[in-house]
């Protein structure tokens, strides 16, 4: 019987998102892991139980585990990994023409290869090309490493509720090519009851790509409604809810608003584009898809210019600067763009989030992001609401609208009761919402 049956030793390579909260999560369960980062801060603020990313739960676990011993974090390889499994969870972002970049992945399998033992098993967690377990799998056969063996296991949880998605997967997808690939995996994750698949990898890295592609197409489509229930009269939130009962449709990810964000669905989209095309297929709908979104995220810009004649030093208030609540990850936010237009217009842009400490746009610099909305509204000509987070939700309306020069008010989210809004003395415009659209033209 294998030793890792009683003590797996799994090592997880990026201490992300996605690498994080797996490692701690696994020696939640009893594993024995060692994270490994380059980021030396990352790692340093790791070892001494500072969490480097908010994420309900994961602080206090990580607290916990350290306690325990059964996980460490070094910023340095060791000269050799004593492990039975070892889980890549490093960034692959986007290139220029939309692929994705696998230059973190490649640079960890040249690391591993001089330091696994014989018949360790390379698991990638890390969002990858369809062919990519081929590319590593050949990569260390050049090495003399035919000994280890490659698989796949796709992360599907969503930042804000990572630990809740790890501890409690959905489904687990595992891609391999031999008998030992896959037990191991299943001794990984030997105490779940999520459903399991078993597939060649190639599968396994396709349906990550499909998972993420769906439901972003649910999400430009859910706005295509909403667009058009703007010119039709009708609540898209009612539209949605109705659809929703039915269960091959299903009430999930159709939540109109200013589109997606990120650092997944823009990047994965744009990858899957680019994966097709590189086989000269066009996936027409995909593209469709990116271009909504893109679409989307400029409204409340279009209705500014409709309420005010020239934005040149009005000052626009955005709530909410992370993607989606319950993260402090501002990557592909849907305020990214709004912000660079608002300031191209002359605007002067103020940020509030109740997470999210500063934001770096690279063409613009730092840019501070107040915390208390009341106060950054003072004088505002405009809010913008971008990210539904409670506090947003839950404030004095009528208190703020003392602070605000203009009665503008875009929820970007839907998710602001109407009357309360309008008993408050601001006139809101939302997306798919007729009923409570801005009167155009009135100041
Ligand atoms: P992240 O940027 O938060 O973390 C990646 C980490 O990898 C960083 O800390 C970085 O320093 C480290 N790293 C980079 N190169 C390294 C190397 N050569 N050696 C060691 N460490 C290295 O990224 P993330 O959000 O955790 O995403 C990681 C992967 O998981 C991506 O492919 C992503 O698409 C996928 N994914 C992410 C999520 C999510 O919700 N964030 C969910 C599912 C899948
Ligand atoms: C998403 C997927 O949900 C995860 O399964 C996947 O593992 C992950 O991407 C990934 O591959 O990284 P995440 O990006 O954390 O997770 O967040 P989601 O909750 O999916 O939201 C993504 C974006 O879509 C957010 O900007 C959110 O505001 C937007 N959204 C979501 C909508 O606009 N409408 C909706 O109805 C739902």
């Amino acid at each position: 019987m294998k030793a890792g049956v009683f003590l797996m030793r799994v090592a997880v390579v990026g201490a992300g998102y996605v690498g994080l909260v797996s490692g701690i999560c696994f020696a939640a369960q009893g594993k024995q892991v060692t994270c490994i980062d380059v980021n030396k801060e990352k790692i340093v603020s790791l070892q001494q139980g500072i969490c480097t990313i908010f994420e309900p739960k994961l602080g206090e676990l990580l607290i916990e585990q350290l306690a325990t011993q059964r996980i460490r974090f070094v910023y340095e390889w060791p000269d050799k990994l004593d492990i039975d499994l070892v889980m890549i969870g490093v960034g692959t972002p986007s290139r220029p023409d939309g692929s994705a970049d696998l230059s973190n992945v490649f640079a960890v399998v040249l690391e591993l290869a001089s330091r696994l033992k014989s018949g360790v098993v390379i698991c990638t967690k890390s969002t990858v090309p369809v062919g990519t377990g081929e590319a590593i799998k050949q990569l260390l056969s050049e090495m003399g490493r035919d000994d280890l063996h490659v698989t796949s296991a796709p992360e599907f949880l969503r930042e804000g509720s990572a630990v809740e998605d790890t501890l409690r997967p959905s489904r687990l997808i595992f891609g391999a090519e031999s008998q030992e690939g896959f037990q191991t995996l299943r001794e990984l994750y030997g105490s779940t009851d999520a459903p399991i698949i078993e597939c060649d990898r190639r599968t396994a890295e396709m349906i990550k790509y499909a998972s993420n592609a769906f439901l972003a197409t649910k999400i430009s489509f859910i706005n295509e409604i909403a667009n058009i229930c703007d010119l039709v009269n009708t609540d898209v939130s009612l539209v949605a809810k109705g659809m929703g009962y039915d269960t091959r449709i299903g009430e999930s990810f159709l939540r109109a608003g200013l589109g997606y964000g990120g650092s997944c669905f823009p990047k994965d989209t744009r990858a899957l584009v680019n994966i097709a095309g590189e086989l000269d297929y066009d996936f027409k709908l995909l593209k469709a898809v990116i271009e909504i979104n893109s679409h989307q995220r400029l409204l409340p810009l279009r209705q500014l210019r409709e309420w005010y004649e020239d934005l040149k030093d009005k000052i626009i208030v955005l709530y909410g600067i992370a993607f989606k609540p319950g993260t402090d990850d501002t990557r592909e936010t849907p305020a990214l763009e709004l912000v660079k237009a608002l300031i191209e217009e002359g605007a002067h842009v103020r940020l509030c989030d109740p997470v999210v400490k500063r934001f770096v746009i690279p063409e613009i610099g730092e840019m501070s992001v107040m915390d208390d909305a009341i106060l950054a509204s003072k004088g505002a000509h405009a809010i913008i609401l971008v990210t539904e987070w409670r506090e947003f939700i839950e404030l004095d309306w009528k208190l703020l609208r003392t602070q605000t020069e203009s009665p503008f008010l875009f929820d970007g989210r839907n998710v602001l009761d109407p009357k309360i809004i309008a008993d408050a003395g601001f006139i809101l415009s939302s997306i798919g919402r007729a009923t409570t659209r801005v009167p155009m033209g009135v100041v």
